[in-house]
């Protein structure tokens, strides 16, 4: 990829091209990028680069005589397209990101002041590109931004760990949430799911997460993005996730403790219940005893219809709803669950939700208080 920068102040792009993958590209040479400085083209002794405009008015606008010459005297083997950068230009997205990666070479002219004279515009410019519903001093970032996403589809200039394939814009929805080590980050865990290293099911949990956050920042995204049918049936189910929302209560699962002795056997199944009595209720009895039962696993990762099994009704107010996947639990109190329903969760275990007796589900999202 060659980019070549008109500016007026190349000092303000080299720090940024000097440095990570974009510095490494170019020390690579898959990236060549030339700064050439506009006022090298001027013609009077004060080497002056821009005027007052014509009609009045705020700030200075530069010259078209610099801008013109600079561009023809070092594009004459160019064939890439020539971009001004601009408030008044189409907005940059991943798509045009990505037609611009395609052209191989590109010019990019940097206004400063209150920009440029439209005649050098109209000479050497092919296209406008704004960067984004605001206004800068100067098209410097604008050309940083743009060499930098463009920059990294290049091929080679990201490492084999570094896909752009996988990212916001380019699968059409945004990203899911990423993690890394430590699994435990001051008490906040990474879900489940990705640390157990089933393939398919990780793939199906980042799916809905993209699905829902995709939904909930920006979804005129989902009208153009690639869906398919399952994709189609999930957003459905996430949509209505709002009108079922059950007035509940996270919980540490520490405080799983709070509710009464009872609640181990409803959660133990019998067969395992013996062996987890001697588990759990060893040391400080009734402390901590259900709280360790989820922990060491003898609460099973129930799926599908069984899941139903999870979401358990005391006689009395509350009701106890555990997603052993995210080891979430949820203190729900009773009757905020709708008769006839039965509660299910997907089959990561990560969400809860709910289905009708004519066969609808919804995201039964248990919402904090
Ligand atoms: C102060 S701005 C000029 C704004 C201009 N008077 C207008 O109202 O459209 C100076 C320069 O910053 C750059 N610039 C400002 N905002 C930009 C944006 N959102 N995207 C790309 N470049 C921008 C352009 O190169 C512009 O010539």
């Amino acid at each position: 990829m060659r980019i070549k920068v008109f500016t007026l102040f190349p000092d303000m792009l080299r720090p940024m091209l000097s440095q990570s993958i974009l510095g490494r590209a170019i020390k690579n040479g898959l990236l060549e990028v030339d700064l050439i400085n506009i006022r090298d083209y001027t013609l009077d002794r004060h080497r002056s680069t821009d005027d007052y405009p014509f009609g009045g008015g705020a700030g200075m606008v530069m010259a078209a005589q610099p801008i013109v010459d600079a561009i023809e005297a070092n594009t004459r083997d160019f064939h890439g397209r020539r971009v001004y950068l601009s408030p008044r230009g189409r907005t940059l997205n991943q798509k045009i990101v990505e037609e611009l990666a395609k052209e191989g070479e590109l010019v990019l002219l940097c206004g400063h002041y209150e920009g440029v004279d439209q005649r050098a515009l109209d000479s050497v410019i092919d296209e406008e590109l704004s960067i984004g519903d605001y206004v800068l001093t100067g098209g410097e970032l604008g050309a940083l931004v743009v060499i930098d996403a463009v920059a990294r589809l290049a091929p080679g200039v990201l490492g084999s760990d570094e896909s752009s394939e996988d990212e916001s814009f380019t699968t059409g929805l945004l990203e899911y949430p990423q993690y890394t080590r430590p699994a435990d980050f001051r008490g906040q865990q990474v879900p489940e799911v990705l640390l157990g290293g089933n393939h398919a099911d990780i793939v199906a949990w980042r799916r809905e997460q993209s699905l829902q956050i995709t939904l909930t920042r920006r979804p005129e995204l989902l009208e153009s993005a690639p869906l398919t049918d399952d994709d189609r049936a999930m957003l459905e189910r996430l949509k209505t996730a709002a009108a079922l929302k059950i007035p509940g209560e996270r919980l540490d699962l520490k405080q799983a403790d709070q509710f009464p002795k009872k609640w181990f056997n409803a959660f133990v199944p019998e067969d395992r219940r013996k062996e987890a009595k001697k588990q759990c209720f060893s040391g400080r009895r009734h402390v901590g005893h259900l709280w360790r039962a989820f922990t060491m696993g003898y609460i099973p990762a129930t799926e599908g219809e069984n899941a139903k099994d999870l979401w358990l009704q005391s006689d009395d107010e509350a009701a106890l709803l555990y997603l052993p996947q995210e080891q979430l639990l949820y203190r729900v109190p009773m009757g905020a669950d709708r008769p006839g329903c039965v509660l299910l969760t997907n089959e990561a275990l990560t969400r809860a939700y709910m289905r009708t007796p004519d066969g609808r589900e919804f995201y039964a999202e248990v919402s904090e208080r």
